[in-house]
């Protein structure tokens, strides 16, 4: 069975947050039982790394959207990867939806409308000639209206759509319906219609046959309106008729603290002096003091969903109790600017950098004791994992993902609500294990030996597409 997995985002090539390494690990992990081919658009960083691309096709333009060459090209590992070539929308610096200043590209519309546009022809086999797709797996608003353009020709191809985040909706203006080629008769509730807008997640969740999003306890959240972001009504109607579905992620196996070449030194669990030569190291990274006391990390877009704003005011006490906290981290700049003060008042004691960078990420996991991680919501959460792994024990809001993923007191704290009050009685909690010394290294080991690979997860993917293609044939 052959399957179109439709992204915006992938770690190999580019990456803005989750949703960049799932599409780097999902495939990868179902390529034994299909033949799975990615679909992306063709940025400058993924023509700049990919190795050769050949044209195979040229996809015509269509209203407002430009024509555009289909390229394949493959990873250093063999996956088929199509490639958009389309220099006109995608060959800029920058990350796949905002330009330098963290502004929406203009024409994310135009861009994202050619991503679905191409899903749809690449499918039903008009795009490559000697391919075509049982099964269409799409990812997040960007690639929403694929599933709407199949529909509005009358062709039928079962299709996933995955929700890493159901904030980012995709929404525009409705005057731009006709550049994207999109029938007035669709603008309607039963359609792409949301609040006055056309919205592509909507398309996306409304014209697909069947939608995931990324634990079960988000599945279930955003069926309420407190989760829901507008779109619970329709999501309490997909669950009703069998067709949402919470899917945990897994993290790959580069995230092993025995052999992370991005470590100053390896551990593990029957050997923790590594971790303490990591943690000294991200103390000096981050100019902080030299010290025996508990180190805090942030690893985090900073954005209002993170709770950076708990994290920052959580931070004076942290520091009054003897702890250090590093943080890395980009996004709004206010957060940013709160950040660089809070360190600046805390010379020594917090650290703060502003930027990107994984081996500083994976420094960080590994050397801290503790990661914060109060998210207001939180679909998946691969943060968390990943400091499991490295036997750092994530404080967190009980939510998404996170309540999916942490036991509270077992390999990781959790608390109820997010606010300050309760986050702070989980820090407090963290500070006594930490003191208690026996009870951190147990809580540690139970972090690193939970599972967190993608087996489990995939024959999860598996059992929906089974669904979704004999539903598709009934
Ligand atoms: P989201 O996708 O909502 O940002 P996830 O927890 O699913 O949240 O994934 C975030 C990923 O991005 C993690 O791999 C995390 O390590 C990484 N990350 C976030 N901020 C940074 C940063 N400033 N530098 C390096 N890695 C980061
Ligand atoms: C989104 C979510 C995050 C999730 C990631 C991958 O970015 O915010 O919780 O882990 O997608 O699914």
């Amino acid at each position: 069975q052959s399957i179109l997995f439709v992204t915006s985002e992938i770690a190999d090539y580019i990456k803005a947050g989750g949703l960049g390494e799932v599409s780097a690990a999902l495939p990868r992990a179902l390529r034994r039982q299909y033949d799975v081919r990615i679909l992306i658009p063709g940025y400058r960083q993924v023509l700049s790394q990919i190795g050769p691309v050949e044209e195979i096709a040229r996809l015509p333009a269509s209203f407002g959207i430009p024509a555009c060459g289909l390229g394949r090209g493959t990873t250093q590992d063999g996956l088929t990867v199509y490639v958009l070539l389309c220099p006109e929308l995608y060959d800029r610096d920058g990350s796949p939806y905002v330009d330098g200043f963290g502004m929406d590209w203009s024409d994310n519309d135009i861009r994202f409308a050619r991503l679905g546009l191409a899903a749809a022809d690449i499918a039903c086999g008009s795009g490559d000639p000697l391919w075509r797709a049982d099964l269409m797996h799409l990812n997040d608003w960007p690639s929403g209206l694929a599933s709407a353009y199949l529909a509005w020709r009358g062709q039928h191809i079962p299709t996933i759509l995955t929700i890493h985040n159901l904030a980012y909706q995709g929404n525009f203006d409705r005057s731009r319906m006709s550049h994207l080629g999109i029938p007035d008769a669709a603008f309607q509730i039963n359609g792409v219609e949301f609040y006055g807008k056309l919205s592509f997640l909507k398309a996306g969740i409304y014209y697909s046959s069947h939608i995931t999003t990324v634990s079960s306890t988000y599945a279930q959240e955003i069926t309420r309106p407190e989760f829901g972001c507008g779109l619970d009504g329709l999501l309490r109607t997909c669950a009703e008729q069998g067709r949402l579905d919470g899917i945990i992620n897994g993290i790959d196996e580069s995230w092993d603290p025995s052999r992370d070449p991005y470590l100053v030194s390896p551990f593990s669990a029957e050997n923790w002096r590594g971790k303490r030569i990591n943690a000294d190291n991200v103390r000096e990274n981050f100019g902080l003091a030299l010290s025996n006391g508990p180190l805090f990390a942030v690893v985090s877009r900073l954005v209002h969903q993170k709770g950076v704003d708990l994290a920052i005011s959580a931070a004076e006490t942290i520091v009054s109790q003897g702890g250090q906290i590093a943080v890395i981290g980009q996004g709004e700049p206010r957060f940013e600017s709160e950040l660089q003060a809070l360190a600046s008042r805390h010379p020594g004691s917090v650290g703060v950098k502003i930027g990107y960078d994984e081996g500083d990420a994976r420094r960080m996991y590994a050397g801290s004791d503790f990661l914060l991680m109060p998210s207001r919501f939180e679909p998946c959460g691969l943060s968390q994992m990943y400091a499991q792994r490295f036997g750092s024990l994530p404080i967190a809001h009980r939510t998404g993902g996170l309540a999916d993923t942490i036991e509270d007191g077992i390999n990781g704290f959790l608390f109820g609500e997010p606010s300050l009050g309760r986050f702070m009685d989980a820090i407090r909690r963290g500070l006594e294990t930490f003191r208690s010394g026996s009870r951190l290294t147990a809580m540690r080991r139970a972090a690193m030996s939970r599972p967190h690979g993608w087996d489990r997860s995939a024959s999860r993917y598996q059992e929906v597409y089974e669904r979704a293609c004999r539903t598709a044939l009934a």
